[in-house]
């Protein structure tokens, strides 16, 4: 999400001061179409996540599902800001049916090109598109959402559970049960709404704002509508529903930060005691990268089979069984390294799983009696590690592979050892959290950040680190960055 002054009445100086072809005029002139906003924001990696002209501040999805949430009817209204003066703008949506849409309450033109929607809006709201106006747009929509197939192989959009769904999104997998700006750069609020036949219970990020049943009339199923609530900045990737026969629980931190865990009953016995350990996991954590960025916090727990994966889904990550406390660690480490402080582009991976692994190295050093150093020693011997430059993946599918990860959190522990005085690194890393909080950064971010922090010149400990090409020689070799 960002904010952008109106400028309108500046351009209509522009204009009369400068002078300027009659279509630039007409463009800064009262309620006359601007230009298309773009198909994408130009990821490297993800070219068509994403739209231009605008920016999203909040999305209202009211969802219903049936009782094998199979089939989908949703409303999606969305607040946006344009940052350009708009004839049309994209949302990036993939399957689904839409049945209508409105843009400032007038009916509005849809065209559908692959995973584009496109939005004509009525002339007669034109001026409401002008570069820095706020506009609502409302899209209705139906149908079975799609599992979709990530770059790298895995899963991803709307998963089929054992006794539901869920819906995870990273890095494109938003679009198959939302219209919307997805792509990481656009953060915005939230509201949730999702109606679920009686049994199962829909969970989702931020809080709980209210929970309603409806008696059906005779023969029609009760129904429950889950009303959740993010108020914090949230990129589309890290949105989730999740749907099934849950166990729920609230409770409260010392901290006075609400925990709400849901799991599948089949595996509750087993995930209780992983789970009686976030509150201790995210005090160590905020000790070392700052205070926890959000108002609440907790799990979502379904069966191993549900989901090849586990994702750090803004305040409740997902996992697939029962998590270990690594795992705990490394998702919950992603609440400040990749939902609090969200990679600009799909480039900018190695910022989030470098340093959710570093963290992981970091809680076996503290309680495991594994130092980092081990745990770097280990990284470095794994050849899986050394396939490409963290901050340079070949490919999309790169994006998740082991050098972002293992040799990401060899980039943190070189930096360790360059600033030599942990109070001065882990006072580096809240540092970081703070400046960025709630927003974006990239790897350039980071290094100008750390050599400003630390003083020093890291160039060569990026360059051969972060930006090099294969092992550099023993890492137990002094001289080496
Ligand atoms: N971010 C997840 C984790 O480390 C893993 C993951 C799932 C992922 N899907 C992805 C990483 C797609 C990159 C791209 O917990
Ligand atoms: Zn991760």
């Amino acid at each position: 999400m960002r904010r952008r002054p109106a400028r309108a009445g500046a351009l209509l100086l522009a204009c009369a001061v400068l002078g300027c072809t009659a279509s630039a005029c007409t463009n800064a002139g009262a309620g006359v179409a601007g230009t298309p906003g773009a198909a994408g924001v130009r990821d490297p990696y993800f070219p068509k996540l994403g739209n231009g002209g605008y920016d999203v501040t909040h999305y209202d999805l009211r969802l219903a599902v049936d009782r094998k949430a199979e089939h989908l009817t949703g409303t999606a209204t969305i607040t946006a800001r344009a940052t350009q003066d708009l004839s049309a703008f994209h949302l990036d949506l993939v399957g689904l049916d839409v049945t209508g849409a409105t843009v400032e309450g007038r009916p509005a033109s849809v065209n559908r090109a692959g995973g584009e929607l496109v939005l004509r809006p009525d002339t007669e709201v034109a001026d409401h598109l002008r570069e820095g106006r706020t506009f609502e747009t409302v899209v209705r929509y139906s149908g079975a959402p799609r599992t979709l197939t990530d770059a790298d192989g895995t899963h991803e959009g709307w998963l089929r559970t054992a006794d539901g769904a869920v819906a995870l999104g990273e890095p494109a997998g938003g679009p198959a049960w939302f219209p919307g700006n997805h792509h990481p750069s656009d953060k915005a609020t939230y509201t949730v709404a999702v109606t679920v036949p009686e049994g199962l219970t829909a969970v989702s990020n931020g809080e709980l704002a209210s929970r309603r049943t409806t008696e059906g009339a005779t023969g029609d199923p009760t129904l429950t509508t889950y009303t959740w609530r993010t108020t914090e900045p949230m990129a589309s990737y890290l949105a989730t529903v999740a749907i099934g026969r849950f166990a729920t629980k609230e409770s409260r931190t010392d901290d006075g930060l609400t925990v709400f865990t849901a799991v599948d009953p089949e595996v509750a016995a087993e995930a209780e005691p992983g789970l009686a350990r976030i509150p201790r996991i995210l005090a160590w954590e905020a000790e070392r990268f700052g205070p926890y960025p959000f108002r609440s916090a907790g799990a979502v727990v379904d069966r191993a089979e549900d989901s090849e994966y586990a994702l750090e889904t803004q305040n409740r990550p997902y996992y697939p069984g029962p998590p270990t406390t690594g795992l705990l660690v490394h998702e919950m480490a992603h609440q400040w390294f990749g939902d609090s402080v969200t990679p600009a582009t799909w480039r900018d991976m190695w910022l989030n799983e470098g340093l959710a692994t570093y963290a992981e190295w970091l809680w076996s050093e503290d309680h495991e009696d594994t130092p980092a150093r081990e745990s770097f020693e280990a990284a470095y011997a794994d050849d899986a590690n050394w396939a490409f430059p963290p901050a340079e993946p070949p490919t999309a599918a790169g994006v998740s592979q082991p050098p972002v990860y293992g040799r990401g959190a060899m980039v943190v522990h070189r930096l360790r050892l360059a600033v030599d005085d942990d109070e001065k690194f882990f006072a580096l890393l809240r540092g970081w959290t703070r400046t960025h909080r709630h927003g974006n950064a990239s790897t350039a971010d980071f290094t100008a950040y750390a050599e400003k922090a630390t003083g020093l010149d890291l160039s060569r400990l990026w360059s051969v680190w972060l930006y090099g090409d294969g092992r550099p020689a023993d890492p137990a070799e002094p001289d080496l960055p």
